[in-house]
């Protein structure tokens, strides 16, 4: 079973404050765009950055794992058809 076939559940939880220390981009959005019709939405980013390490404390939440993609749960079988003359 891979992590796409199991169920999709969520431990909960974040990363903390303070594990590990990085950087990254960041972008703060503001609100949804309506698309034409039968278009995509987009979002509306209002403020954009990049986060300072140990300065700039922030967290993460902990995405959800797994899919619940559908998969065979039937052993490979090969069948032969044969003739006995009795
Ligand atoms: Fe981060
Ligand atoms: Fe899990």
């Amino acid at each position: 079973m891979s992590l796409a076939e199991m169920v999709q559940h969520n431990h909960g939880g974040d990363t903390g404050d303070d594990t590990p220390d990085h950087t990254h981009n960041y972008a703060t959005v503001v609100g949804v765009r309506q698309g034409p019709p039968g278009g995509a939405e987009s979002l509306v980013v209002g403020s954009t950055g990049t986060t300072a390490g140990a300065n700039n404390r922030h967290h993460h939440p902990i995405p959800n794992a797994g899919n619940t993609t559908p998969f065979n749960v039937v052993s490979p079988t090969v069948f032969l058809n044969a003739e006995v003359k009795l």
